[in-house]
Order: structure tokens, then C-alpha cells, then sequence
């Protein structure tokens, strides 16, 4: 059974101040729930402690954006996986397509950060997906073996445990512009059979790969209905306590 997990990535929005009332309010909605879906919430860096102390003591985990591969040093400007871990972190996103556009992460540096990541004893949301272009091209399949290789093709088996994947076509992160469930389900199909050939059927069987990309309450529950999907990665409808909540109330459990 795999537990669904569905996690907010509050991107560059929502420093201490702001942080503080949507964990509160997000904190309050699930006050008493019992449906076994695993919430983590990642503000910007800044806001973590702000939120850490809003979730102290409920069920709700905190995660980063981002973490580096060094553990301390002269690196200005960067955040060490131990860090996070003191500052109350048990997850961290690894390469978000926001951070492969823009900030020039690659599946070399993912592979170095998630390596990081999980000897620091964190649980990481590592993310693939496709351009437009790529899908277009009929090369969907082919882009996400190859960050799939690069990024989690070194992990040991022991890894796994600790490891959710996060499809998210590019082409649907914010743009209000959603895969269909069966071309959701069509990827998530493709990346657990990867993951059977280069892992293993069992740790197939028991990695949850969560759908991201303008998912929202009213799209949600289609979404997870697939049998592939584990949960989402929540962008702009995470920014607004009542729209995650619904979003989280759709996740199932899966066989
Ligand atoms: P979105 O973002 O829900 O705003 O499309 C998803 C993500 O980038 O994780």
C-alpha cells in the first residue's frame, strides 16, 4: 500500500509573516483528519523556521525548495542538507523545472544533491518532466528516461525508501493547463516500469510518483484516480489554505 503524499511548493511566495498564517490555516484544516495522506509543506528558505514552529507537534512535515551537495564551506549563498535537517526539514525538492530553466540544474547536479540529501537523512521529491516541444516531439518517454537515469540511476536499493519522484510536464506548471489523467497515467506508467527495470519490480511497486502541474481541487480527484498516481506537487493552488486542503482530501491510497 503506498501512502499518497501531497505537498505544497509555495515557490518565491509567502515570506515569515504570510508563511505563519497559511501553515496555521493549513495546520487548523487538518486538525483531526485521519485519511493517511502524508502533507508536507516548502516555503522559501527564509520561512521555514517561521513555519516549523506552526507545524511543531501535528503531522504536517516541512520541506525545502532546494539543498546543496557540500556540507559546509565557503559557498555563499547556498543551504547544507544538514541544515535543513536543523531547521526542521524531513523533505527537499530536487530539481524542480523552475530550477533546471532558470538556474541551470542538470541530472548531474541533481544526482549530487539528492545524493546529498539522503546521506543527510532527508526524503526527497526529485522532479522530471517534458517541454512542450519534447511532447510534441513524441520524445516524452525518452526526456524522462534520461533525467531518470541521470538523477536516480546511481541509488542503491536502500535508497528508495526515502525517495518520491514528481512527474511535471513543464508545459502544464502554471499555466492553468493540466495533463489529462490518461496522459498523467500514460508517464507515471512508463517512469514505475523504468524503475522496475533499473530497481526493481519491488521497489516499483512501492515508489509514490506524484503528479504536478496546475493541479487544482475541481482537476484533483480525476488526477488520482490513476492507479500510478501517488499524490501531487502543488504549486499556485497551495498558496490558498481552502484549495489545498480540497486537493489533499482527493488523494487515495493505493493498492
Ligand atoms: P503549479 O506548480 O501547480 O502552479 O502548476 C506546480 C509545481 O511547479 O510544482
Amino acid at each position: 500500500m503506498r501512502t499518497p503524499l501531497v505537498a505544497g511548493n509555495w515557490k518565491m511566495y509567502k515570506g515569515p509573516t504570510e508563511a505563519r498564517r497559511l501553515a496555521l490555516e493549513v495546520r487548523n484544516g487538518r486538525l483531526g483528519s485521519r485519511d493517511g495522506t502524508e502533507v508536507v509543506l516548502i516555503p522559501p528558505f527564509v520561512s521555514l523556521a517561521a513555519v516549523e514552529e506552526i507545524l511543531r507537534g501535528s503531522d504536517l512535515r516541512l520541506g525545502a525548495q532546494n539543498v546543496f551537495w557540500e556540507r559546509q564551506g565557503a559557498w555563499t549563498g547556498e543551504v547544507a542538507p544538514d541544515m535543513l535537517r536543523d531547521a526542521g526539514c524531513s523533505f527537499v525538492l530536487i530539481g524542480h523545472s523552475e530550477r533546471r530553466t532558470h538556474f541551470g540544474e542538470t541530472d548531474v547536479t541533481v544526482a549530487r544533491r539528492l545524493r546529498a540529501a539522503l546521506d543527510a537523512g532527508l526524503h526527497a521529491i526529485v522532479c522530471i518532466g517534458e517541454t512542450l516541444s519534447e511532447r510534441e516531439a513524441g520524445s516524452t518517454e525518452s526526456v524522462t528516461a534520461t533525467q531518470l537515469q541521470g538523477g536516480v540511476g546511481a541509488l542503491a536499493s536502500s535508497d528508495w525508501s526515502r525517495v518520491t519522484l514528481a512527474y511535471e510536464p513543464v508545459w502544464a506548471i502554471g499555466t492553468g493547463r493540466n495533463a489529462t489523467p490518461a496522459q498523467a497515467q500514460e508517464v507515471h506508467a512508463h517512469v514505475r516500469a523504468w524503475i522496475a527495470a533499473h530497481a526493481g519490480a519491488t521497489i516499483a511497486r512501492e515508489v509514490r510518483i506524484l503528479y504536478g502541474g496546475s493541479v487544482k481541487p475541481d482537476n484533483a480527484a480525476q488526477l488520482m484516480e490513476q492507479p500510478d498516481l501517488d499524490g501531487a506537487l502543488v504549486g499556485g493552488a497551495s498558496l490558498e489554505s481552502d484549495a489545498f486542503l480540497r486537493i489533499v482530501t482527493a488523494a487515495r491510497p493505493r493498492a
